[in-house]
């Protein structure tokens, strides 16, 4: 694995999806400051500061996509949700892979897969991470939003996050690939903040009321009677 940093980029996303023929599997990539961060079904990723994390995981796991790689982003939810409890601090779940302190949102994941014609080139796991950020700047933000450094009353080493993130990240990674969801489904549940609740689900820009009901061993929201693999919850 190389921890690759560079200055400023637009997206570290994109700066890796360009860059896929040269970067290996499990490179890293992150910046100080990112201009342009791409956020889920089209949205933006606000940059908050040279001390928050925007970072990209490089996965060339095989040379076809299989469908367990769309659940990577719930899994690295819930890696880091597992470190944040290391922190004292209670986070939930938000479906599919929003973290959450005291229903606020603390970090942003975004897994964009790379193709070439029909040819797999890899998966790029983005993520963003609000380390250390003012409250001011987060309230430019529309939706409920925290920062690590005002959930702990102090500054945390970005350099040192990012290392546990990684080693923690990648300690079941191949577990993971060998056995999917299900390897993460019992905590992923007992974290869920949406659970047995009415919730809205924006479903390719069609608005839904209905009953979390549950979750499929694929990571599927159970919502009414139908499966959803993807939406956003309002
Ligand atoms: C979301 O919640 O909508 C996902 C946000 C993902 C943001 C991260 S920041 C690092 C990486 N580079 C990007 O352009 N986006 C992801």
């Amino acid at each position: 694995m190389g921890l690759i940093f560079v200055e400023e980029t637009k997206s570290t996303n994109a700066y890796a999806k360009s860059n896929i023929e040269s970067l290996k599997d499990r490179d890293v990539v992150y910046t100080d400051v990112q201009t342009n961060g791409r956020g889920r079904l089209g949205r933006t990723w606000k940059y908050l500061g040279t001390d928050n994390i925007y970072m990209s995981i490089i996965l060339k796991p095989s040379d076809k996509f299989h469908d367990i790689y769309s659940n990577l982003t719930q899994y690295l939810s819930v890696v880091l949700s597992q470190i944040l409890e290391e922190h004292g601090l209670e986070p939930q779940i938000k479906w599919p892979n929003d973290v959450l302190i005291n229903g606020k949102k603390i970090s942003g994941i975004l897994c964009e897969t790379v193709m070439q014609g029909h040819d797999f080139k890899g998966l790029v796991l983005g993520i963003g991470i609000n380390l250390n950020a003012t409250t001011d700047e987060l309230s430019a933000i529309e939706k409920p939003t925290t920062s690590l450094n005002i959930e702990l009353n102090r500054t945390v080493d970005k350099k040192e996050f990012i290392q546990i993130l990684l080693d923690k990240f990648f300690l079941d990674y191949d577990e993971f690939l060998g056995r999917g969801f299900i390897l993460i489904k019992d905590y992923y549940i007992e974290h869920a903040s949406f659970l047995n609740k009415k919730i809205s689900i924006n479903i390719l820009n069609n608005v839904k009321h209905g009953f979390a009901k549950g979750v499929t061993n694929y990571g599927a929201l159970i919502f009414d009677n139908e499966i959803i693999t993807i939406g956003d919850i309002l």
